[in-house]
């Protein structure tokens, strides 16, 4: 008979002889195979689980014999007695290698397991934490041989995991003791290991085995509202997510009234610093609620934000990024205990990192974009914008990245729009305006159902028609404009030119009323012509930034356009083009990506390669100051037309032709389209 047997490893294909005897787990570690293992190859933490195969596998050329591993032993029985196992499956390092076999790891059995797929760059990110659990067996005091806990745990995590050096702080040393004692000198610590190097640290201790949650928390601050992901920091699953306004809000809407409330109130940094910290640590407590988790089992977070906010939530005055050349106090990436930051209501050990600043308008936040989005694999040229208050703007391929930011302001989201209001149950995110009659049809948050269906009524009677999102106003914009009830320049038709009572005189211009909900005490819900001003701002501030980085790579067309942001994914290709937002290209060619600057965040926390490679990457892209460029302003007049002044829009025009009106001639009986702007 023969002493050693063929054990090949399915997905991976990884192959090797093995001497009778040998444990499925040190086949795996030996031929570098990626299966899980928190205990240690003790039989306690069952992460290690294969399923076995038996029979012909000619595509290996070999036959497997029902006893090509070790028989079923106790402490697999006992383990599937008290926690459960599929049927099949066996403890890798309990089933021991006795013939040739062909044996599978599940995905959940992989240590490296991939998390985040994203579908448009056919990418996907492995789990590789910075921060993960190792079970480990303490040796005892011994008067004879003096030495300190920490010192023995630390022997023991060498010696049974191979970590060479690590600290801990006083809050983790107070527990340790009455730990090891409980655990009758069997330990899971919570590690944490940089990708710097250095020393790993030791940020938490439980008796025994551990098996609770090990969590972290991805944030994307934005500058209106900030959004984070719990995430299982073990298999990457996110299990709840939440989000808050940013209370900063109260000091100014936008990022230079926020700086502006810096400069002229002395300790206005400090107020809006302490005020972004509470809703952070108020926000963690919630998604850790939602998850049924304590918060204290978030053991590290993942913040990505635009300069300004990365300043205030650092506590760092933001006064030089007010005024060229808008230089930060530091652009790189942060790794530092979170409770530095006033992060009290997580672990007190939890660590945070901060992605790198790009420059000084151009943040950790469109760091995160390239992260999730990585336009640096592609072979044709992409324009990936990121629509928020500010929006962040990276166009590139294999060859070249180049990002900028540009100042929308919060109109895309909503705010200083006159019916508008966030994303929320109640809000209209989709209409659409029939350009014969130029009635409306809408869909509001919380109701699958038009407003002509029948039923939408009682469908929406729980949460009423409150207001428009900022989706909503964007598809409002655009499809007044494509029902020529708003011209190229912006401009609102009185009735008589648009041809509905719709059109209704406010002051000295017109609004479009989409809904009257007075007579049930709902509100008015219009568009109004400051509305449309406000969208042209928006709109023109994204094209002539998204124009900067053309005119820099020297190109005047893109091949791909990625919207980003949270509410990318509900802005129509179309709807964004008539507005021109975004430059032409071919209409199925503009996808969303969702919120990428939070994916990036959730990248960077499930893996520190990732973390490793986006500071790389971050020096490698070229910065486009769209502040003082002098081209801004001559595409940001252009792009004020809808969709624009002088650019053209081929593959638009192959879907639908605008209509041709022109608000500002009067012919109407009222004496004129306008009633004479302000
Ligand atoms: S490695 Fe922990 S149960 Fe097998």
């Amino acid at each position: 008979m023969a002493s050693d047997a063929l054990v090949i490893f399915t997905p991976s294909g990884k192959r090797g002889r093995f001497a009778l005897g040998t444990p499925v787990l040190t086949a795996a570690r030996q031929l570098g195979v990626d299966l899980d293992s928190v205990c240690g190859g003790r039989g306690i933490c069952s992460k290690c689980q294969v399923s076995p195969g038996v029979g012909a596998f000619p595509k290996h050329g070999v036959t497997v014999a029902a006893d090509a591993l070790s028989d079923w032993n106790a402490v697999e029985q006992r383990y599937k007695d008290k926690r459960g196992m599929l049927d099949g499956r066996r403890l890798g390092c309990q089933a021991k290698v006795m013939g040739d076999v062909v044996i599978d790891v599940p995905p959940e059995s992989q240590l490296h397991r991939q998390v985040v797929r994203k579908a448009a760059s056919a990418r996907a990110v492995q789990m590789d934490p910075a921060t993960r659990l190792y079970y480990v067996e303490v040796a005892e005091p011994d008067m004879h041989e003096p030495s300190g806990d920490m010192e023995r745990l630390a022997q023991a995590l060498k010696d049974q995991w191979q970590i060479e050096a690590i600290e801990a702080g006083p809050p983790v040393l107070r527990k340790l003791q009455p730990v090891l004692r409980k655990g009758q000198w069997s330990v899971t610590a919570a590690v944490f290991r940089d990708h710097h190097g250095g020393a790993a640290k030791l940020l938490d201790v439980f008796p025994g085995f551990y098996d609770g949650p090990l969590a972290g928390l991805a944030i994307d601050l934005g500058s209106t509202t900030i959004a984070a992901h719990l995430c299982d920091l073990r298999d990457g699953r996110v299990l709840a997510s939440g989000g808050v306004m940013n209370p900063q809000i109260r000091f100014g809407e936008d990022l230079m009234s926020r700086v502006s409330y810096a400069m002229m109130n002395p300790g206005g940094d400090v107020e809006m610093t302490a005020s972004v910290r509470d809703a952070l640590n108020a926000l963690a407590i919630s998604v850790a609620a939602e998850a049924v988790i304590d918060p204290r089992a978030i053991m590290e977070t993942v913040v990505v934000c635009n300069p300004v906010m990365h300043h205030l939530f650092l506590g760092i005055d933001p006064v030089e990024l007010g005024q060229a050349p808008f230089a930060l106090a530091t652009s790189s990436s942060l790794s530092l205990p979170a409770r530095d930051l006033g992060l009290s209501a997580i672990n007190t050990e939890a660590r945070l990192y901060t992605l790198p600043c790009i420059a000084g308008h151009v943040g950790a936040d469109a760091a995160a974009v390239a992260l999730s989005e990585a336009p640096q694999l592609r072979d044709e040229l992409v324009l990936i914008v990121d629509v928020g208050t500010n929006a962040e703007i990276l166009l590139g391929n294999k060859e070249r990245v180049l990002a900028c930011s540009s100042p929308t302001g919060p109109a895309f989201e909503g705010a200083q729009i006159s019916s508008g209001q966030r994303a929320a149950p109640g809000a209209i995110e989709r209409i659409e305006i029939n350009p014969e009659t130029k009635e409306p049809r809408f869909r509001v948050i919380g109701s699958d159902l038009w407003s002509d269906e029948p039923g939408f009524a009682e469908a929406t009677a729980h949460t009423g028609i409150t207001g428009i999102c900022g989706s909503g106003i964007i598809e409002a914009v655009a499809e007044l404009r494509m029902a020529g009830i708003v011209d190229a320049a912006g401009l609102m038709g009185a009735p008589a030119q648009t041809g509905t009572a719709r059109s209704v005189a406010e002051g000295r211009t017109y609004s479009y009323l989409i809904h009257d909900g007075t007579a049930q005490n709902g509100p008015r819900i219009t568009v109004t012509q400051g509305d449309i001003r406000a969208i042209q701002l928006a709109k023109s501030a994204l094209y002539a930034g998204a124009r900067l980085l053309m005119d820099e790579m020297g190109v005047d067309h893109v091949d791909h356009v990625v919207l980003a942001g949270a509410f990318g994914a509900h802005i129509s290709a179309k709807h964004a083009m008539v507005l021109g937002m975004i430059p032409d290209c071919p209409l199925d060619n503009v996808t969303s990506a969702g919120n990428a600057a939070g994916t990036g965040a959730r990248i960077a926390l499930c893996n520190i390669a990732a973390r490793a490679g986006i500071e790389a990457q971050v020096k490698q892209i070229h910065k486009v100051e769209t502040a003082i460029e002098p081209r801004f302003q001559e595409h940001f007049v252009n792009a004020s037309a809808m969709p624009h002044a002088v650019d053209s829009f081929p593959h638009l025009s192959t879907v639908l032709t605008l209509p041709e009106v022109n608000h500002n001639m009067g012919s109407s009986g009222d004496g004129g389209g306008r009633r004479r702007r302000r």
